[in-house]
């Protein structure tokens, strides 16, 4: 038990469950082409982060410190997975458009896993401000 919770912790437990749980629809990279563009199944996960990112920034204080974004973020994260919600969501109405909704993962993602992955996620994938303005990571 205790050499699985090790096991767990290392990043790269969480870079396998993003890409068993999460990449079939979030690109781990954006679109380069039309056609990459044409075959995406739902926003890639670095635009999905600057919608998150970007929502809490707006919605709470803008400007607020990055460290502090991160702790409302994760929860948030972790509550959007297993409860999505369009009243909840930071994703624009043309996403739901051409997405729709993201399917609850609850039975499909355990919470321990969201725990070990979302971190890495958020870090790996989170936007940078640079004059006053979000932008994904490339
Ligand atoms: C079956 C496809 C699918 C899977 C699997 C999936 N997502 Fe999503 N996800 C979507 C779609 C579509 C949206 C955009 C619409 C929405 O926000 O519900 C979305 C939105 C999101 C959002 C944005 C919430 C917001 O602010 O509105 C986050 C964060 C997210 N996904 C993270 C993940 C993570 C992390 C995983 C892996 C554990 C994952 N998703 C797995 C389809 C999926």
């Amino acid at each position: 038990m205790f050499v699985q919770t090790l096991q767990a912790k290392e990043p790269r437990s969480a870079l396998i469950l993003f890409e068993k749980k999460c990449q079939m629809c979030h690109a781990s990279t954006l679109p380069k082409t039309p056609e990459e563009q044409n075959k995406m199944v739902s926003p890639p996960i670095a635009v999905v982060m600057k919608n998150t990112v970007m929502g809490i920034d707006a919605e709470l204080d803008v400007g607020m410190p990055e460290s502090e974004i991160r702790k409302i973020a994760i929860p948030f994260m972790k509550d959007y997975l297993y409860n999505p919600d369009r009243k909840k969501t930071n994703c624009e109405d043309i996403s739901f458009d051409r997405f729709g909704m993201m399917p609850s993962l609850k039975g499909f993602i355990t919470e321990d896993e969201l725990d070990v992955m979302l971190p890495w996620v958020y870090d790996r994938f989170k936007p940078t401000k640079v004059n006053d303005k979000w932008i994904e990571k490339k």
